[in-house]
């Protein structure tokens, strides 16, 4: 069966006062529920201190991007090694505001994912298309070639997540509508399941990410290919968060 993730992108969002938000997070997650994992990726800075605060409960700790060299002369840059070792256990990769804001390509996020697996962590995989994109008719093509160029070689299914967030859903309000989501989504599976036959495939969570709350996840994630969501804005606030987990089977 398809693992379920509910994973939280706090972006450039968070500063030592707001672990309390992981504290919470984690007592309301507690022991965590058959099939279904949560996770929250912070900024680096936070990841030991998340880890911590989250010590003891079913909650995982992510970063939210990372270098493909384990160390070096990279000013700045943070390693899969460090994230690993500041206690990470998964670290999100290619996601649009990165390819935007820092140019990266499908090779470099596939670089970056490989390093992920390397240190020992889940990596998560970010496509989606423009809104230009999407009235071009063009969304299936292009995910396709996000998959194609952004999974690392030999990787393996059960060791990869990916998440599908169109760009125009992101930070806006606005969501895709479960037609649009269920014609991704089951794209996304056919073209995994040529890569690693079926029962890889079904082995792979595909989150969506977009404008997902509170109120309208239920819908979200009853899409068939839907197993999870990477939530941005609604996952800063620990009850949204938990709310969003409380409905995710
Ligand atoms: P959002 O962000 O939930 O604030 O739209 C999602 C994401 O970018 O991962």
């Amino acid at each position: 069966m398809t693992r379920t993730l509910i994973a939280g992108n706090w972006k450039m969002n968070g500063l030592k006062a707001s672990l309390g938000e992981i504290r919470d997070a984690a007592a309301g997650v507690g022991r965590g529920k058959a099939g279904v994992e949560a996770l929250l990726c912070v900024p680096a800075t936070l990841v030991s201190l998340a880890a911590e605060a989250a010590h003891g409960s079913a909650l995982k700790v992510g970063g939210e991007t990372c270098h493909d060299a384990e160390s070096g002369a990279h000013t700045g840059d943070i390693s899969a090694e460090m994230l690993a070792d500041a206690g990470a256990s998964h670290v999100i990769v290619g996601h649009s505001e990165r390819r935007t804001d820092h140019g990266e390509t499908n090779e470099i996020v596939a670089g970056q994912a490989a390093a992920a697996l390397r240190a020992g962590l889940t990596p998560i995989i970010c496509i989606g298309e423009s809104l230009g994109q999407r009235k071009a008719g063009e969304t299936l093509d292009f995910v396709s070639h996000q998959i194609a160029g952004s999974i690392p070689e030999g990787a393996k299914a059960e060791e990869i997540v990916i998440a599908y967030e169109p760009i125009w859903a992101i930070g806006t309000g606005e969501v895709a509508s479960p037609d649009q989501i269920d014609e991704v989504h089951t794209a996304i599976r056919s073209r995994l399941a040529e890569r690693f036959g079926a029962d890889g495939a079904a082995l792979i969570p595909l989150l969506y990410g977009g404008s997902m709350k509170p109120g309208n996840a239920a819908e979200i994630l009853e899409v068939t290919d839907v197993n999870g969501g990477l939530i941005g804005g609604a996952s800063l606030k620990a009850a949204d968060f938990l709310a969003i987990y409380g409905q995710a089977k």
